[in-house]
């Protein structure tokens, strides 16, 4: 559904002409699970969005619509629930909340929700309902909010109200991505720099159509593991806040010192980390081989060493091998399901993604859904109600 038809929706549920906010998924090209540990990440926006109808009320209701999910939700903006309720809806109600506790003075609102990202997909659907969230609610002020701010603040009601322990980077890119550009971000500083993805290749996003129950205890059990890792290896390197910190070095120095799981998983991290930054100078070089390369490795070290992947991420990732064009690919995002990203020179990129589709179909009995993406732009106003 385009924001033509999202508007002509809202005016039948809540009469009037709205204003639309879209936010894109993403798709991480390497650096994963390391966000959270001050490291390095490498994602890019793609073109599926969610979008946010909006239209301000001269009272303090927030009104919160979907024609996609069941309940009319209201809420009194002096009487905000201070923790999530359990439905969908908690993803708009928590930038609400954050905002303001941030100190930021809402308005009432009438909003309508549109999404077109999977869920559980590993294409940051949450993101993207969060950060056009945000700018509908920060834009009935008027006021400027840098778009680092607005990821932050997404991020911290991701963390505080919805309770997963996410790192910033889907946040981030969702608000700063650009077309035709894979961006580089420095977690720890928030600096990034966009480096052209060549107009030859196309990121080929496959979903497994799978997501495993316990990936989000998973996932907060691994920052867990993560943060016991930089207490044990800061006893003899002090400065080490994270584990963005730990060189190789001073990793292999104490192999035999540390438990083979926490050992493991500040392994992939040291060396994740290290892949970005290799990635980084392949992509500016436009050495795709090499990129690819590094892509297959990150993959076999999120299989062995973190251990998000499942037999359906790894079937994908094999699958892939051999078939024309194909330079590289590895799950992304969180894991334990969810999608591979694939990069296909442009030309074989429609034929992968048929071929790729009749193998998984066959050996895991699910037909996949397969994008073909270029990088997009992040979020923004789409339609000015007051046009
Ligand atoms: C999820 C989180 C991100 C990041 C990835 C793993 O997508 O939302 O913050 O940690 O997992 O790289």
């Amino acid at each position: 559904m385009d924001s033509t038809e999202l508007a002509q929706q809202f005016t039948g549920v809540f009469g009037g002409q709205p204003t639309i906010f879209r936010a894109p998924g993403r798709v991480n090209l390497i650096g994963e699970h390391t966000d959270y540990n001050d490291g390095f990440v490498m994602p890019s926006a793609i073109g599926l969005y969610t979008r946010v109808a909006m239209s301000p009320r001269a009272d303090r209701q927030l009104l919160i619509r979907s024609e996609q999910f069941p309940g009319h939700f209201a809420f009194d903006l002096d009487d905000l629930p201070q923790r999530a309720i359990g439905d969908w809806c908690d993803y708009v109600l928590g930038i609400a909340v954050v905002l303001q506790q941030t100190g930021h003075l809402l308005k009432g609102a009438n909003l309508l929700v549109h999404g077109e990202i999977p869920i559980g997909g590993g294409l940051s659907s949450s993101a993207a309902i969060e950060v056009a969230s945000a700018l509908a609610l920060i834009s009935l002020d008027g006021e400027a909010f840098p778009s680092a701010e607005i990821a932050r603040l997404c991020q911290r009601s991701e963390n505080t109200f919805i309770g997963a322990r996410v790192g910033i980077m889907d946040q981030f890119v969702s608000c700063l991505g650009k077309a035709g550009h894979a961006l580089l971000l420095d977690c720890r500083s928030l600096e990034f720099e966009l480096i052209p993805i060549p107009d030859g290749v196309r990121m080929v996003v496959c979903n497994t159509m799978v997501k495993h129950q316990h990936a989000n205890g998973s996932y907060n059990r691994r920052r867990e593991e993560c943060e016991e890792g930089v207490r044990i290896f800061a006893k003899w390197y002090p400065e080490i806040r994270a584990l963005r910190d730990l060189s190789i070095h001073q990793l292999a120095q104490h192999a035999s010192d540390v438990p083979e799981t926490i050992y493991k998983r500040c392994r992939h991290v040291v060396e994740e980390n290290q892949r970005v930054r290799d990635g980084a100078r392949c992509l500016r070089a436009g050495n795709l081989d090499g990129f690819g390369e590094l892509m297959r490795e990150s993959h076999r070290s999120l299989r062995d060493l973190y251990e998000v992947s499942c037999r359906e991420l790894d079937l994908m990732v094999e699958f892939a091998e051999g078939l024309p064009g194909y330079y590289g690919g590895r799950m992304t995002g969180g894991g334990f399901g969810g999608s591979t990203i694939n990069l296909v020179q442009t030309t074989d990129a429609e034929a992968f993604a048929d071929q790729i589709s009749r193998r998984y179909q066959q050996a895991v009995g699910i037909k996949p859904a397969v994008y073909i993406c270029s990088a997009a732009d992040g979020a923004r106003a789409e339609i000015n109600g007051a046009g």
